[in-house]
């Protein structure tokens, strides 16, 4: 993980990384409370409605998890606070790749039941998807087991995580909390872009605008 030793001054995640992770806060939500109301949907239009939006909402985690993890690439971290045992920075640092690790395993686990299933993913009711894998009664049944289990998993870490934060905040008093909170101020520019291939994009326009210039054939009259 990136963190800006010896950069003070940076205090807070960039926006784009703020905005990713109360989005996934968000979604993650509506997946466990969708997944809880389909056993007390009133009829069974509605439980297969909740269950669509349950798959639904369970699959825009797994690509805002992808987004924020090519996002970090580009991203400098604050620093953790300079009086943080190394244990706890350990734990910190751990805890939030097995929460990647199962924010993008669980939707897969999710998909590759409802197809062995023989059931479609519709995407919040705008047409099925294609299924990845076949009918498979006896797979569908064990990767249920394995989707309920990482789905406790993914709770019990969450609270976890969750109980870390409010414990910085209001026991220790720092600011990892703020670094996160959705209105905190970036006080440098927190984006480092890779040499490579963004730059050559972030130049594209003016390349473009460079060779129209040179190019009679694309210099119309004037
Ligand atoms: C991060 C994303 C996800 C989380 C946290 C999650 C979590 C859960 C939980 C907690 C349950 C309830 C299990 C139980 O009844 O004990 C469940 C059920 C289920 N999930 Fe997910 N899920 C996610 C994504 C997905 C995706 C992407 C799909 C399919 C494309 C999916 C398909 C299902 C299905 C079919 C069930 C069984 C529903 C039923 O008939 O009771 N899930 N999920
Ligand atoms: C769905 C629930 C959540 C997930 C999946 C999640 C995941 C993560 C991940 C992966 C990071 C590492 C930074 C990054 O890569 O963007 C992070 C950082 C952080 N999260 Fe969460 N988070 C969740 C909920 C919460 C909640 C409810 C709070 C506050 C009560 C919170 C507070 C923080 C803080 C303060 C950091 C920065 C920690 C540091 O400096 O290392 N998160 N979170």
């Amino acid at each position: 993980m990136l963190r800006t030793d010896g950069d003070p001054e940076l205090r807070v995640f960039d926006p784009a990384i703020r905005f990713l992770h109360w989005l996934t806060l968000f979604l993650i939500a509506a997946v466990f409370v969708l997944a809880v109301s389909i056993d007390f949907a009133s009829s069974k239009a509605e439980a297969a409605a909740f269950v669509q939006l349950h798959r639904s909402f369970g699959i825009c985690v797994w690509f805002v998890t992808l987004g924020r993890l090519v996002w970090r690439q580009f991203s400098r971290f604050p620093n953790w606070p300079a009086d943080m045992p190394e244990l706890m920075r350990f734990a910190a640092h751990w805890s939030e790749y097995a929460l990647y690790a199962l924010l993008l395993s669980q939707p897969i686990l999710g998909l590759l039941h409802t197809n062995a299933h023989g059931d479609r993913l519709n995407l919040f009711f705008l047409g099925d998807l294609p299924a990845v894998i076949g009918r498979n009664r006896q797979l569908a049944k064990v990767l249920l087991e394995a989707h309920e289990t990482v789905g406790l998993l993914l709770f019990g870490l969450i609270a976890l995580h969750a109980s870390a934060a409010l414990y910085h905040h209001f026991w220790r008093r720092d600011d990892t909390l703020r670094a996160m909170l959705p209105l905190g101020r970036v006080r440098r520019a927190s984006i480092r872009y890779p040499n490579g291939i963004v730059r050559i994009l972030l130049r594209l326009p003016w390349l473009a605008t460079v060779i129209v210039r040179q190019c009679p054939v694309l210099n119309f009259p004037a």
